[in-house]
C-alpha cells in the first residue's frame, strides 16, 4: 500500500490482511506492554481540518503504540486561517521530515489532492491516510467496521448486513458497503427514506428498503448512520421527532433482526434520533468495541503504509 485513500476497489486480499495484520495489535493494546518499534523514527502528522473525536484521537494513539513521532496540527491556530492553501500547508510540514499525512477534510478529493501532488513532486515516500473527506469516503472507520463484524461473526459470506440511515451524506456508508460488496456480504440492505439515499445505491450492490421494519427483518448486522445534519439543506432537513419515528432504532424494531444480532454505530450519536439509548446501551451493541477495535486496525494500516514488518 502506498496510500490508504477509500475502500473502493480495494481487493479483497488487501481487505483481510489489514484485519489480519490487526488481530495481534487488538491483542498488544489489551496487555500491559503497549508498544511495538514498527514506526519508530517515523512521524506521523495529524491534519484534522474538520472536528474528531474518535478517529483523531485513535490515530494518534495507534501511532504511538507503532512508536512514531505524532503531530497533531492545530488547524484552527495553523497558519491556513492566514490564507495558507492546504498544499503550502503540506509543503511546509512535508519539509519538517513527515513520514506519514493522516487527513480528514470536509472536501471530498482532499487527500487525494495531498496524495498526487506529493507523488508529482517527488514525495511518494510520504504516505497519506484519508480519515474522511467530505461525504466521499471514510477508510478505516469501513475497515474497523468490518473488523469487528468478523470478529463477532466470523464469515462474511452468510451475512444479512443492514447499513440504515442517512446513507446520501456519509462517507461511513460509503466506505462500508465497499468493503461488504468486496468481502461477498450476500444480503446487503440499504434502509433509508428516499431522500437520504444516493442514486447508485443499487448500482453499490444494495436492495433498498424504505420500511425499516421490512429492512431488519432477519438480518446479522444492524449498522446505524448518524443524521448529518451539517451537510443538509431546507426541504431534506427532517425533525428529529418524525426521523426517529420512522428510522430510529428501536428494541421493538431491533427484535425483528436475528436474535443474536449485533448493532454498529460509528458514531458520535444522536440518542433519540437515529438510535434509543436502551438499543446505544443495550447488550447487542457493539459501538465501543469499534472504538477500541479502531486502534489495532490504524495500527495495521499505519505499519502497512510505513513499511514496518507487520
Ligand atoms: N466515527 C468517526 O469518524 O468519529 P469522529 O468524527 O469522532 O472521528
Amino acid at each position: 500500500l502506498q496510500h490508504l485513500l477509500t475502500t473502493e476497489g480495494l481487493p479483497r486480499d488487501v481487505i483481510t490482511r489489514i484485519l489480519d495484520t490487526a488481530e495481534p495489535f487488538a491483542d498488544v493494546a489489551e496487555r500491559e506492554v503497549k508498544k511495538v518499534p514498527l514506526l519508530r523514527g517515523k512521524s506521523v502528522f495529524n491534519l484534522f481540518f474538520e472536528n474528531s473525536t474518535r478517529t483523531r484521537t485513535t490515530f494518534e494513539i495507534a501511532a504511538k503504540r507503532l512508536s512514531a513521532d505524532v503531530i497533531n496540527l492545530n488547524i484552527a491556530t495553523s497558519s491556513t486561517n492566514k490564507g495558507e492553501t492546504l498544499l503550502d500547508t503540506v509543503d511546509n510540514l512535508a519539509a519538517m521530515q513527515a513520514d506519514m499525512f493522516v487527513v480528514r477534510h470536509a472536501s471530498s478529493g482532499a487527500p487525494y489532492l495531498i496524495a498526487q501532488h506529493l507523488e508529482a513532486t517527488g514525495r511518494d515516500h510520504i504516505h497519506v491516510v484519508n480519515a474522511g473527506d467530505g461525504r466521499h469516503a471514510h477508510p478505516t472507520q469501513g475497515l474497523l467496521d468490518m473488523y469487528t463484524i468478523r470478529h463477532y461473526k466470523r464469515d462474511f459470506t452468510q451475512l444479512s448486513v443492514a447499513v440504515v440511515g442517512d446513507i446520501l451524506h456519509s462517507r461511513v456508508a460509503r466506505s462500508q458497503i465497499h468493503a461488504l460488496s468486496t468481502l461477498g456480504v450476500p444480503d446487503l440492505r440499504a434502509v433509508a427514506p428516499k431522500t437520504l439515499l444516493p442514486q447508485d445505491i443499487e448500482r453499490l450492490g444494495c436492495r433498498v428498503f424504505h420500511d425499516m421494519r421490512e429492512g431488519l427483518r432477519g438480518v446479522d448486522v444492524v449498522m446505524m448512520l448518524r443524521l448529518q445534519n451539517e451537510r443538509m439543506q431546507g426541504s431534506l432537513l427532517p425533525s428529529a421527532q418524525e426521523y426517529f419515528k420512522f428510522f430510529g432504532l428501536t428494541e421493538e424494531k431491533l427484535a425483528l433482526a436475528k436474535p443474536d444480532a449485533i448493532v454498529l454505530h460509528p458514531g458520535p450519536m444522536n440518542r433519540g434520533v437515529e438510535i434509543d439509548s436502551a438499543v446505544a446501551d443495550g447488550r447487542q451493541a457493539v459501538i465501543l468495541p469499534q472504538v477500541t477495535f479502531g486502534i489495532a486496525v490504524r495500527m495495521a494500516v499505519m505499519a502497512m503504509l510505513g513499511g514496518g514488518n507487520a
